[in-house]
């Protein structure tokens, strides 16, 4: 059947207020951009007449600023789930006007279709083509698109000129059956293809609105020394791992999460010729990646973005023939799949906000109360797969911020999870340790030696128990922060009196 067209003002007609929106796409890849901008303006002209307009939404994580930024600054979103990274968004959840309900990612669509979250009225997608059979095919990052697109009754396509018709067959949609007659998902290599090319929905539903809009990558910062050094300690435990015969000689493939820490760990991975060519099984493929790629230090890419830079995205588009059997992107149900994680025996390679000296990790939350972005896909990899690293500067805000504390103020990943902890100068390996042994080996290895006394001396006051903390004085590095802006200023004889 023939599809309708519409203008995006017209789409965005299609919206209501208190609607439930789904969006496509995963990070700025993949996500729509001229629809939401003219919902933000019609819920601009709603307030404007003192009527009210916002909406409930749905993303596969954080989107762009034409997205997100968008609608948050036209103070259009009432709720919001999971993973985000915009700073006006993160301005309205931090002063609660807007409800935020963060999650793991690979969970947000099967809780979608159990009806845990209400209903999907509206899905948004972008697309590099789709079909009168009703066959969507996502640009650069899928997301939760194929399950909003089952669940809404209007599907609004933006079908952007930007991304060639040519990516038809780098994707692979797959949704599992729902309990009881769920099966496993048949994912055995990072390659192996289990679902379809497209996202198929019944035609009728759909509208298409045609853009030609830029890509929203943005470029990765240049590596830093701190960065650089964090990355070869990783590299470098890797390999010995390897040597000690704890990672077989083919390697595992690889996650690595979201930034500039990611990427430049890949980086260095990379250009370790003691690590083989490796494959990545990952939530986003970040600029590193497609680099070693080239190189032949990647075989194959498995994520579900590709969360690259513009220029890089268009390297991608350009050389096609290269690239198209050694990318594959997957809903984030799968990409982040612990059942396929741990099946697969991932290295999973994350960066926490703040650690603890017994090894738990805050991934979150600044000062235990502010989000910063959310737990994105870092639980649902850690817990599963087969060596779980955390990388982190030891220090942040030029050193007056440790990144390592008594007691994180949030918790994401628990001690149970976390296997591997490193800094700029060097690697605590937790496994098998009891509390007292992780503690020593993190402030050994990884606390920047500014805070190593303060950590002994609070582990020397620590009451006796498994885990010698000291509940009277465990947040004293926050509140310090808090009090002078200075974590060196802690002083443990006020807490001594
Ligand atoms: N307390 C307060 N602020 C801190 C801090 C701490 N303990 N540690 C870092 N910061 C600040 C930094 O100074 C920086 O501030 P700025 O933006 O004003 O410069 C900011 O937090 C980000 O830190 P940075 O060192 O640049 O780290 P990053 O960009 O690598 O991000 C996380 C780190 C934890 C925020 C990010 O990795 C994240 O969102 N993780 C959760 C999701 C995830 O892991 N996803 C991957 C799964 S695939």
């Amino acid at each position: 059947m023939a599809l309708k067209f519409m203008t995006a003002e017209e789409a965005a007609l299609l919206v209501k207020h208190d609607d439930n929106v789904g969006f496509g796409g995963f990070t700025p890849a993949g996500c729509p951009k001229v629809v939401p901008a003219a919902i933000a303006k019609r819920a601009e002209e709603e307030h404007a007449k003192g009527n009210p307009f916002q909406i409930g939404m749905f993303t596969g994580a954080s989107t762009g600023d034409s997205l997100d930024g968008t609608l948050a600054r036209a103070k259009a979103i009432k709720f919001r789930t999971p993973y985000q990274s915009n700073k006006d968004l993160r301005a309205l959840l931090n002063a609660r006007d807007t409800q935020y309900y963060d999650l793991h990612l690979s969970e947000l669509a099967q809780m979608l279709r159990y009806g845990f979250l209400g209903k999907v009225d509206v899905a948004i997608v972008e697309a590099a083509d789709v079909t009168e059979e009703g066959e969507i095919i996502p640009t650069c990052g899928v997301g939760i698109a194929p399950t909003v697109c089952n669940m809404a009754k209007v599907v609004i396509v933006e079908l952007n000129k930007q991304h060639p018709k040519e990516i038809r067959g780098m994707h692979d949609i797959y949704e599992p059956a729902d309990p009881p007659y769920r099966k496993e998902i048949p994912v055995y290599t990072p390659s192996d293809r289990v679902g379809t090319p497209y996202i198929k929905v019944d035609p009728s539903k759909i509208v298409v609105v045609e853009t030609n809009q830029p890509n929203e990558g943005s470029p990765f910062a240049p590596i830093d020394d701190v960065t650089m050094a964090i990355g070869r300690n990783v590299a470098n435990f890797l390999v010995e791992e390897m040597k000690a015969g704890r990672l077989p000689e083919g390697f595992v493939p690889l996650q690595s999460g979201v930034g500039n820490v990611a990427n430049a760990v890949l980086g260095c991975m990379g250009e370790n010729k003691d690590i083989p060519a490796f494959n990545v099984y990952t939530e986003v493929i970040q600029d590193a990646v497609i680099k070693l790629m080239k190189e032949g230090r990647v075989k194959f890419a498995s994520g579900c973005s590709l969360s690259v830079s513009n220029e890089v995205i268009e390297d991608i588009y350009g050389n096609l023939d290269f690239f198209k059997d050694k990318l594959l992107l997957r809903p984030q149900e799968i990409s982040n799949n612990p059942e396929v994680a741990r099946r697969l025996g991932l290295v999973t390679i994350n960066t926490a906000l703040e650690a603890d000296i017994f090894g738990n990790i805050n991934s979150t939350h600044v000062s235990g109360t502010r989000m910063m972005n959310g737990i994105g896909g870092s639980g649902d990899f850690t817990r599963a797969g087969m060596l779980s690293i955390f990388t982190t500067p030891s220090t942040a805000k030029e050193g007056k911020i440790s990144a390592f504390v008594p007691m994180v103020s949030h918790m994401d990943h628990s001690e149970h999870s976390v296997k591997i902890i490193i800094t700029e100068y060097g690697v605590a390996d937790l496994r098998g340790k009891s509390p007292i042994q992780r503690a020593n080996a993190i402030i050994d290895n990884c606390v920047h030696p500014d805070y190593k006394p303060l950590l002994r001396e609070y582990l020397e006051m620590g009451i006796k128990g498994h885990t010698p903390q000291n509940l009277h004085c465990c947040f004293a590095f926050h509140e310090e922060l808090a009090k002078s802006g200075d974590m060196h200023n802690v002083d443990w004889s006020v807490y001594n009196k």
